[in-house]
C-alpha cells in the first residue's frame, strides 16, 4: 500500500526509493437502509479494483441505524453478514465475535468509535435537518471526516459546516445530495473551476420528471405518482417531491456551494407540478415544448435569486430532451457558454457511488497531505 515515494536525488540521480503504506479509512455509516447498504456493496464488490487501480483501502468499523440497530467492531465487520443482516432488517442477527460491540445509538457510535470518517446517510429533513445536522456537527466537534448523502445539513447549513470542517482540516463531502452520483458538484468545483458561473439550471427531482413524462404519454398525475413510488423514488411523502421542496433543498445546495451565496430554503421562490392539467401539457406539446420543473439559481444585479418552477422548454433546450427519472444539470459560464451534464438523480448504487467518490478524493487528499 504505497501513499508516498521518497526519492533521494544526489546529482540527478535517483538513489533511494521507500514506499510508505496508506491508511485503511476507518468509516461509520449512521444509517443503514439502501444509500448505506449500497455503498456496503461497492466496497465489497470493488474492493479489489479499489486496491489496485487507485490504492483506495475502507474498512466499515460502525453502523448505527435507527430502526435495524447498530454494531461496531475497531477492526472492521465483515460486509458479507453486514449486508445480510442489513437486507432482513436486524443488525441483531450479525454473528458474535469478540469485540463486538451492539447498540451504541449515532451519537455514541460518532463519539466513541474508532472511525475516521463519519457517513451520514439517515433520513432527509429539509425543515430541520435533524437528526442528520447535530450528527454533522458531533463529528467535526469529534475530529471525523464527514460524507453526507442526506440534503439537509447541507441545505441548510452548509456554510458553518465547510467552516467547522475548515478550521479542523477536516473533509466534508455532499456529492451525493444533488443528482445522486452523477457529478454535478464535482463537474463544477474540479472541471469548470476558473469559469465564472451566470447561472445553474436543472432538473433536479426524479419524480417530477416521471409524472411530466409519463403525462406525456398520456398518464393520469394519480397513476404517474402512483408509479414513481413503486419505482423508489419518490420521498417517503411525496408532497417533498411534487410541491418542489425536494428541488428547492437541491437549488439552494449548487446555488450556496457553487455560487458561494448564503440562500435559505424560504428564498426559492417555489411552485411545484400539481396544478399543471393534461390541457397544460397537450398545449406545450402543440407548441414544440415540454413542461420541466427547472430549479433555476441566477446572477442578478441584486444578487443570486433561485426558483423550481414547471416551465415550458423549447424542445432543443438539453433539459427538455430529459425524460423519465433522469436529473440533469446546465452551466451557463463565460468560458464554454452552456455545458449540460444528464445522469441519474437517486438510486441504491447511483447514491452510493456519490459516497465512493468523496471518499476517493477524501483518500487522495491525505495522500498528497
Ligand atoms: N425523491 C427524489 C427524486 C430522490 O425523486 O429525485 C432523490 O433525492
Amino acid at each position: 500500500m504505497i501513499t508516498r515515494r521518497f526519492v533521494l536525488i544526489v546529482q540527478g540521480v535517483v538513489i533511494f526509493h521507500m514506499p510508505t503504506e496508506t491508511q485503511t479509512l476507518r468509516l461509520a455509516l449512521i444509517g443503514f437502509g439502501t444509500v448505506g447498504q449500497g455503498l456496503a456493496e461497492i466496497l465489497h464488490n470493488s474492493a479489489a479494483m479499489l486496491a489496485a487501480q487507485h490504492n483506495f483501502r475502507a474498512a466499515i468499523v460502525a453502523v448505527s441505524d435507527l430502526l435495524k440497530g447498530a454494531l461496531y467492531h475497531p477492526d472492521g465487520l465483515d460486509i458479507a453478514p453486514l449486508l445480510e443482516a442489513g437486507r432482513a432488517g436486524k443488525l441483531a442477527q450479525y454473528p458474535e465475535q469478540p469485540g463486538l460491540v451492539r447498540g451504541l445509538d449515532a451519537l455514541a457510535t460518532i463519539q466513541q468509535s474508532n472511525a475516521d470518517t463519519i457517513i451520514e446517510v439517515s433520513y432527509t429533513d429539509l425543515k430541520t435537518g435533524e437528526p442528520a445536522l447535530s450528527h454533522v456537527r458531533a463529528a467535526f466537534d469529534a475530529g471525523k471526516n464527514v460524507i453526507v448523502t442526506n440534503k439537509g445539513p447541507v441545505a441548510l447549513a452548509y456554510k458553518e459546516l465547510a467552516a467547522r470542517a475548515a478550521l479542523k482540516g477536516l473533509y466534508f463531502g455532499y456529492e451525493g445530495t444533488v443528482m445522486s452520483g452523477t457529478p454535478a458538484l464535482r463537474l463544477a468545483r474540479t472541471a469548470l473551476a476558473g469559469c465564472a458561473i451566470s447561472e445553474v439550471r436543472g432538473i433536479f427531482n426524479g419524480t417530477t420528471n416521471y409524472i411530466l413524462t409519463r403525462m406525456e404519454s398520456g398518464a393520469t398525475y394519480t397513476d404517474a405518482l402512483a408509479e414513481a413510488q413503486r419505482m423508489g423514488y419518490a420521498e417517503a411523502d411525496p408532497t417533498g417531491d411534487v410541491e418542489g421542496f425536494d428541488a428547492a433543498g437541491k437549488v439552494v445546495i449548487v446555488a450556496n456551494v457553487i455560487l458561494g451565496t448564503s440562500l435559505r430554503m424560504d428564498d426559492v421562490d417555489r411552485t411545484g407540478i400539481t396544478a399543471l392539467t393534461p390541457a397544460d401539457i397537450d398545449a406545450a406539446r402543440a407548441a414544440g415544448e415540454r413542461w420541466k420543473l427547472v430549479a433555476r439559481a441566477r446572477r442578478t444585479p441584486e444578487g443570486i435569486t433561485a426558483s423550481v418552477k414547471p416551465e415550458r422548454l423549447p424542445r432543443s433546450d438539453p433539459l427538455a430532451a430529459v425524460g423519465g427519472v433522469t436529473n440533469a444539470i446546465t452551466y451557463e459560464t463565460d468560458m464554454l457558454g452552456a455545458v449540460t451534464l444528464v445522469g441519474p438523480g437517486a438510486g441504491r448504487r447511483e447514491t452510493g457511488f456519490a459516497i465512493l467518490s468523496d471518499l476517493l478524493e477524501l483518500a487522495k487528499l491525505r495522500t498528497e497531505g
